[in-house]
């Protein structure tokens, strides 16, 4: 694949995805630009469940798919995974002891997921999530813990999540001096939020992000969904070409 350019990394749910006329601006702005802005979507969804929303909401066919919170990379135009990264997701996972020490914690139902690249939990609230991390710890099982949307609790390869993938991917498909914007709604995203690029929180952002608090790097969004990635766009790099 030839190295991107500029690129835009945003999360679908409630970041990219969720507004169509803010969405219309976001990419007739980048159409007037004299270089093209490759987009790089970064999910919580497994593919098949990225690619049904990329159809039905009409979204853009994007350079780079990172799905499963950053645990599967794949790359444009046939999407073939990244053997590198998966080869780094799967050195020390042991997915089925994470469903054992799962077991008997009340409050906390396994997600129906197509494969083990990570494994989801719903939690009723953040005490039976917690109570997991407790397990995982005592048992010494290497892992990253990610709560959301208070109730999505993501347990993944250590080393994985949306900020190590982005850094990755950056590092191996994107030109030194791009131009790169980095954009999220949600406890997910926080990691490449403070992976130390241009970011942007949407102003529908949830509470969990709330404490986040602006610096030169990270800006915090007037406008929701994909209007307030266009400001952001235009706070970091101007209105111009
Ligand atoms: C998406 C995924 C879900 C995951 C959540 C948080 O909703 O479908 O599996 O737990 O994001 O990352
Ligand atoms: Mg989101």
């Amino acid at each position: 694949m030839k190295k991107i350019p500029h690129l835009l990394a945003t999360d679908l749910d409630g970041t990219f995805a969720g507004d169509e006329e803010g969405l219309r601006n976001l990419l007739s702005h980048y159409e007037t630009l004299e270089e093209p802005i490759s987009l790089a979507y970064i999910t919580g969804r497994h593919r098949a469940s990225a690619a049904k929303l990329i159809y039905e909401e009409s979204l853009p066919i994007p350079d780079l798919l990172i799905t499963d919170v950053g645990t599967v990379i794949y790359s444009g135009p046939d999407f073939s995974e990244d053997e590198e990264w998966g080869k780094k997701m799967s050195a020390e996972w042991y997915p089925d002891e994470i469903i054992k020490a799962a077991k008997n914690i009340p409050g906390l139902m396994c997600q129906n997921l197509p494969h083990k690249r990570r494994v989801s939990f719903h939690s009723k609230g953040l005490l039976p999530a917690r109570a997991l991390e407790t397990q995982l710890i005592k048992r010494h099982i290497a892992h990253t813990f990610i709560f959301s949307s208070n109730r999505d609790v993501d347990i993944l390869p250590q080393g994985g999540g949306k900020g190590e993938a982005l850094k990755f991917s950056i590092t191996k498909y994107v030109e030194k001096e791009a131009n790169i914007l980095v954009a999220g709604d949600s406890g997910n995203d926080l990691d490449m939020l403070q992976a130390g690029y241009p970011a942007v929180i949407v102003s529908n952002a949830r509470a969990e992000l709330s404490g986040i608090e602006a610096d030169d790097t990270l800006f915090r969004a007037s406008y929701p969904y994909a209007q307030g990635i266009l400001e952001a766009w235009q706070h970091f790099y101007g209105t111009g070409k």
